[in-house]
């Protein structure tokens, strides 16, 4: 049976982490992989998160099954993170799931039960895992216009042209906040307007809510989902908590259905918790009972977001300290646009040669299109980097 498939082609991220780890340059610079990084180039777990996991330590009693839709004080405690002030307004069911694609799979398997013939819109670019979570969900997946390499940022004109096309039958994932991999979010105003345009066209808006907390704040950052969720009848936002509490590996996030009111969430729920029964019956606990302690207990919580406040500022030190330094090099002009991307990632534009020269020649690693982890981006790699960057870009 085997024999029938065909080979793949590499995973060209992990692809890049191999070819970085082979790399005897002691100059060499990963700026590939979308993990967090500290000033040391570690990925730690978050100080917040051990004295949770202490403490679940001590307190749990048992490992039985849960339901599919895991720990419902998690679930409650999210939910209240994702909406703040606007839960109230809303009508929100709110479901654990493992991790953001766990999410976006589950979603996705709503949405074909609703309507296969729907088709999920995709900003260009987009993280590379979008479509095929969708493709494989047997949905149809089609691109709106984003990002645009001659404004440097979002080519807002032509994406809300592209969203006054769509209809009912279509889905619009839309980055919450810090877009991966571009780092050009919405404004508040375009936000609006999107809004406007699902309400008229009548598309269903889903978020993709992968870094709260890592743009400019917990409530900055959930700008958009709140506004949709007060304005659109429904509104499907998968958050991830892998970025922000730092736990990647312990595969937790959340799906929230926002509905206009009760009969839909009571017609949309059992099919979400059925999906996820027949995917992968109910989620892990682990890294949810730790987001839940961490959300429900005052100190914890003050801890984890003293935390992330200076995860944050790392980043945005790093934007602000590289685009400082390439202009004092006489390269403003091309890389100024850095200092206003928001997130973990940062959209250079250079060329794929240019990329290729980085590595070859400098040790950079960094994926194709010149998307960067600006975490990856320290003290010590600064002069190096910013050297290398006005080499190949002269
Ligand atoms: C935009 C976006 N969505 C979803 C995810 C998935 O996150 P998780 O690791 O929680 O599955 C990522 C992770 O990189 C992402 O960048």
């Amino acid at each position: 049976m085997f024999e029938a498939l065909s080979p793949l082609p590499a995973d060209p991220i992990l692809g890049l982490s191999a070819a970085y780890k082979q790399d005897d340059n002691p100059d060499k610079i990963d700026l590939g992989v979308g993990v967090y990084k500290d000033e040391a180039g570690a990925t730690p777990i978050m100080a917040a998160v051990k004295n949770a996991e202490q403490l679940r330590l001590e307190t749990e009693t048992t490992k039985t099954y849960q339901s599919p839709a895991g720990d419902p004080q998690f679930d409650e405690a999210v939910a209240d993170l994702l909406l703040g002030d606007t839960l109230a307004n809303c009508r929100v069911a709110s479901v654990q799931v493992p991790g953001g694609t766990g999410g976006l799979h589950v979603a996705a398997g709503l949405i074909r039960r609703c309507n296969s013939e729907a088709t999920i819109w995709l900003s260009t670019p987009t993280w590379a895992n979008h479509a095929p979570v969708f493709t494989s969900a047997g949905l149809a997946v089609a691109e709106y216009p984003y990002y645009s390499s001659q404004l440097r940022g979002v080519d807002f004109e032509a994406m809300a042209d592209a969203l006054r096309k769509l209809g009912s039958n279509d889905v619009v994932v839309l980055h919450g906040c810090c877009h991966n991999p571009t780092g050009a979010d919405l404004t508040e105003q375009q936000w609006q307007v999107v809004a406007d345009i699902a309400i008229e066209r009548g598309f269903t808006p889903l978020i993709d809510f992968a870094y709260q907390g890592f743009g400019r704040g917990l409530d900055e950052d959930a700008y958009g989902v709140r506004l949709l969720a007060q304005r659109v009848p429904e509104l499907i936002v998968v958050s991830s908590c892998s970025k922000n509490f730092g736990l990647y590996r312990e595969r937790v996030g959340a799906v929230c259905l926002v509905s206009a009111d009760t009969q839909r969430e009571h017609q949309a729920l059992p099919h979400l918790l059925n999906v996820a029964r027949s995917t992968y019956s109910m989620p892990p606990a682990h890294g949810a009972a730790i987001v839940s302690s961490i959300l429900h207990d005052e100190a914890l919580r003050g801890q984890w977001q003293q935390e992330l406040t200076s995860m944050r500022d790392r980043m945005n030190g790093c934007r602000t300290l590289l685009a400082d330094r390439l202009a004092e090099m006489g390269l403003g002009d091309s890389f100024d646009h850095i200092r206003g991307q928001l997130g973990m990632f940062s959209y250079l534009g250079l060329s794929v040669a240019q990329v290729q020269r980085l590595r070859e020649e400098f040790s950079i690693y960094m994926v194709d299109s010149s998307r960067i982890n600006i975490a990856g981006i320290n003290q010590q790699n600064l002069d190096y980097f910013a050297n290398a960057l006005a080499a190949v870009s002269r």
